[in-house]
């Protein structure tokens, strides 16, 4: 795609509420060098009151049409007929939206946001278009560059994405940080396996969420759950490649982290590099509990149950006894194929993890593996109970049983108190 044909928008939002509509009919724009008749996107507004509906949007700006340039490339969501009174709720993304390819395009300054949305509430964007990061000169810079996030909400409430299809971001896909109430429904996420850092979902800070029925396929983690994140529900999601659904990493530098009450279920992951994951530095401070994954399908999956309280991204961590604290975490009909190791439960040797419960684990070595062989599971220091079926017969006797009941709630007691 030449850089002539980029239609690229960076919208700032500032102090009010803001909704407003973005159609980019980018194919047609292109082929006529005009505006399509699909330009009109005040749906809603439509149906509240039909005496707007002869509101026409202003023509497409063409920015850096022939020549493109950042800085006549920067313009107000209001030159696409947007209401910005935060009632109307009239997004939508049809055709293509790009993000400049050539990382000498982006500001220094704020090289870390594309479509970033502040404060908004009771907004939804959906449509049947796609929005694309065009990120690859991000992802196979050296030294790594950083990037963009392609859909940033920051301090929203009541927000939906739908139906749209996010690819190729620089780094996260779509990120939610400091909301209240989000739904995605029916996205499509998807970057090359090799494309680093590229997360698909990655929450931060935000409550009551729920995912489902998307195609998640990255080069990280398909979803990313970290601190500050509660009341969580992801269902139906097929996932890979990438790194799979993590909690965490928590408590980096001594920081606290408080996750708790999330529901995984009736996923899929195909070729991840884990499964279902929780990981947590060394010296981290506060919560993850009441979690369950349920129904969870892996076909070919490097460890398809980890939680790793010892995670580092160098050869080597210094040991520290603190921990981020991990309880009531259930694991029921985690099913299918595995390509290094079963089942990965590394527990802090302190703050052992508690209430961890198995039933019905039933994962097999996958048959196209070009590993040279297989790991048993392990379980250092967590407690819980399991119930068959299990296999391979290494998770049988993996966990250890609760029996200093009156220590382990002191131990969770004191962590929880550090996350209200
Ligand atoms: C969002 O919508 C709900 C009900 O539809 C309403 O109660 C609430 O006030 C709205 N919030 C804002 C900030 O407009
Ligand atoms: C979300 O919508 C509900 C009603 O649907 C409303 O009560 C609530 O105030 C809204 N929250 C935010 C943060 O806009
Ligand atoms: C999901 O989104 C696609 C567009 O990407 C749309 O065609 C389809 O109808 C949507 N499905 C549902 C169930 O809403
Ligand atoms: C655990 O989380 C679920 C939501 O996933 C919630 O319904 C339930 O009340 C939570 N349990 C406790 C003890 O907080
Ligand atoms: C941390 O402790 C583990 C065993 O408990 C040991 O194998 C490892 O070498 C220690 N790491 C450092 C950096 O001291």
């Amino acid at each position: 795609m030449k850089s002539s044909r980029i239609l690229y928008l960076v919208v700032f939002l500032s102090k009010f509420c803001i909704s407003f509509s973005v159609v980019a009919s980018f194919e047609s724009m292109t082929k006529s060098h005009g505006y399509s008749k699909k330009s009109a996107a005040h749906e809603q507004d439509q149906q509240k009151s039909p005496q707007n509906s002869a509101v026409v949007p202003v023509p497409y700006p063409l920015p850096g049409y022939g020549s493109f340039t950042a800085r006549s490339t920067v313009f107000s969501p209001l030159a696409f007929g947007a209401k910005g009174d935060g009632v109307a709720d009239d997004s939508l993304v049809d055709g293509t939206l790009l993000a400049p390819a050539r990382v000498s395009t982006w500001s220094k300054s704020s090289p870390y946001q594309w479509l970033n949305f502040k404060w908004v509430h009771n907004f939804t964007i959906k449509g049947t278009g796609f929005i694309n990061g065009q990120g690859s000169q991000w992802w196979h810079s050296s030294p790594q560059l950083g990037g963009n996030q392609a859909l940033r909400f920051y301090a929203g409430g009541n927000i939906t994405v739908r139906d749209i299809t996010i690819m190729n971001s620089a780094l996260c896909h779509l990120k939610f940080d400091s909301c209240v109430g989000v739904e995605v429904n029916n996205v499509s996420i998807s970057s090359p396996e090799t494309s680093p850092n590229t997360d698909g979902i990655h929450l931060q800070n935000t409550r009551d969420t729920k995912i489902h029925n998307s195609n998640i396929a990255c080069g990280d983690d398909c979803i990313s759950i970290q601190t500050g994140c509660s009341n969580l529900h992801v269902h139906h999601i097929n996932c890979g490649p990438g790194h799979g659904i993590s909690i965490g990493g928590l408590g980096k530098d001594n920081s606290l982290g408080c996750v708790s009450n999330i529901k995984v279920e009736n996923i899929y992951l195909q070729n991840t590099l884990s499964g279902v994951r929780i990981k947590t530095w060394q010296g981290g401070a506060g919560t993850v509990k009441n979690v369950s994954f349920y129904n969870i399908r892996v076909s070919n999956v490097a460890i398809p149950v980890v939680i790793d309280q010892f995670y580092c991204d160098k050869s080597r961590c210094r040991n520290q006894t603190r921990a981020v604290a991990i309880s009531d975490v259930s694991y029921n009909q985690i099913i299918g194929t595995y390509s290094v190791q079963p089942m990965h439960l590394a527990c802090s040797d302190d703050v052992p993890c508690t209430g961890v419960d198995l039933t019905d684990v039933r994962l097999k070595t996958s048959s196209s593996s070009y590993n040279q062989g297989f790991l048993p599971a392990l379980c250092w220091n967590s407690y819980g109970k399991s119930q068959p079926p299990l296999l391979p017969s290494s998770i049988d006797d993996c966990l250890r049983r609760n029996i200093n009941g009156d220590l382990i709630k002191k131990v969770e007691r004191s962590h929880d108190s550090a996350c209200q």
